[in-house]
């Protein structure tokens, strides 16, 4: 059986490792095809090195660019790829622009298509990620799912039963598989801090970044939070250009911010673990954050995680200064919600998928 796995942004490689492990203990070796949408080292070899992937067999080199220079550049040079070196199917995970691009060139291709992490809706169009994750759905051969609420929502969309597998949260193997490491790391202390005395925040989305509003509200509830919790915040490339800034850098200099570039996935895990409360508008760290019990305010209106609020230990609390503080006010002041761990978040995910995909070699 011949699968060529497509990841290209941070969000990929951590769905991307559980399943090369899996595949390779059916004796099945995938080609891993790095569409190179992420670039820096902090970005993307970071994580290849803490997470044992092995190295891709191919970079597409792809790099930045605006949404449709990315697609259609991954499609172009994926279709090549896959010319050279066809496949029974292919697995694209998550929503970036290069899951939907390589889930189209393969289509285009005449090769089947996985979608892993299918089905999840935040129902924001505006969002370019879910532009990314209804395309890719409409397309794709086989959707796998994490949450029941995916399900939901593919059925709604029109796509067949037949098609839909719930088998759990890839992510949460890698985050099973690296839990102790990521423990006996203990990297708060690399940065001075207690465990449980530091906020932990990421924020990278256009919505909150490239609104300056946004960004200025956001961060004024940080500085005040910051007089009794210091904030580590771990910078993504867009955020860093937005806070150089004169305005937005005078108010994450001082107050109590830790600024720190992007980490890797053993010291994020690792800082997380620790951490009094995360603020994010990161998908995975939603998810990540339920599974471990550590609450975490989402900075953002909606999620296409909602299992994450029901179920784990997420609230939305959007952007305005006022909201983030009361949140983060309760939090401090009363027992967190304590959340419990949802169905098949259980380590086992990726072996599900390949239970499934292993039907191909009988047909
Ligand atoms: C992308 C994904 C988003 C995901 C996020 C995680 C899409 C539409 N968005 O958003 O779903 O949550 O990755 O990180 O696919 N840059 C670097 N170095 C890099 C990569 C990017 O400096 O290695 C810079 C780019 O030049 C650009 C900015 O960061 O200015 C944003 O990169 P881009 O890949 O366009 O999207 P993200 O915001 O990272």
């Amino acid at each position: 059986m011949r699968i060529s796995l497509v990841a290209g942004a941070r969000p990929n490689f951590m769905k991307l490792a559980p399943l090369v492990t899996a595949l390779k203990n059916r004796s099945i070796r995938p080609r891993i095809v790095h569409t190179g949408q992420h670039y820096d080292e902090k970005m993307s070899e970071a994580f290849f090195d803490d997470l044992g992937i092995p190295t891709p067999d191919v970079n597409l080199g792809v790099g930045s660019g605006s949404h449709v220079f990315q697609i259609a550049e991954v499609m172009r040079r994926f279709e090549t790829d896959l010319s050279e070196h066809p496949a029974d199917a292919v697995v694209v995970m998550g929503d970036v622009n290069s899951t939907l691009a390589a889930a189209l060139a393969s289509q285009k291709s005449g090769i089947r298509v996985a979608h892993v992490e299918a089905g999840l809706r935040s129902f924001d169009r505006t969002m370019p990620e879910e532009i990314n994750r209804i395309l890719t759905d409409a397309i794709s051969d086989w959707l796998f799912t994490s949450e029941p609420s995916a399900e939901v929502n593919l059925k709604r969309e029109g796509i067949d039963s037949s098609k839909i597998h719930f088998v759990g949260n890839v992510m949460i193997d890698t985050l099973l598989a690296h839990s102790a490491r990521a423990r006996e790391l203990q990297y708060c202390r690399k940065l001075d801090l207690a465990e449980q005395k530091y906020q932990l925040v990421t924020m990278h989305r256009p919505s909150n970044v490239d609104q300056p509003e946004r960004l200025e509200s956001i961060l004024q509830a940080l500085r005040q939070l910051g007089e009794e919790l210091p904030t580590v915040f771990v910078v993504h490339p867009r955020t860093r250009q937005r806070l150089e800034e004169p305005r937005m850098k005078r108010l994450v200099t001082g107050g109590g911010f830790i600024m720190i570039e992007p980490l890797g996935y053993l010291a994020m895990l690792s800082l997380m673990q620790t951490a009094r409360i995360v603020l994010t508008d990161s998908g995975g760290m939603q998810e990540e954050t339920t599974a471990l019990g550590i609450p975490c305010l989402t900075l953002r209106e909606n999620t296409e995680r909602p299992i994450t609020v029901e179920e784990g230990t997420n609230q939305l609390v959007g952007w305005k200064t006022a909201a983030i503080l009361a949140a983060a006010r309760r939090i401090l002041d009363e027992p967190p919600k304590a959340g419990r761990i949802p169905e098949k978040w259980d380590g086992k995910a990726s072996n599900r998928i390949v239970d499934v995909l292993s039907q191909l070699e009988k047909n």
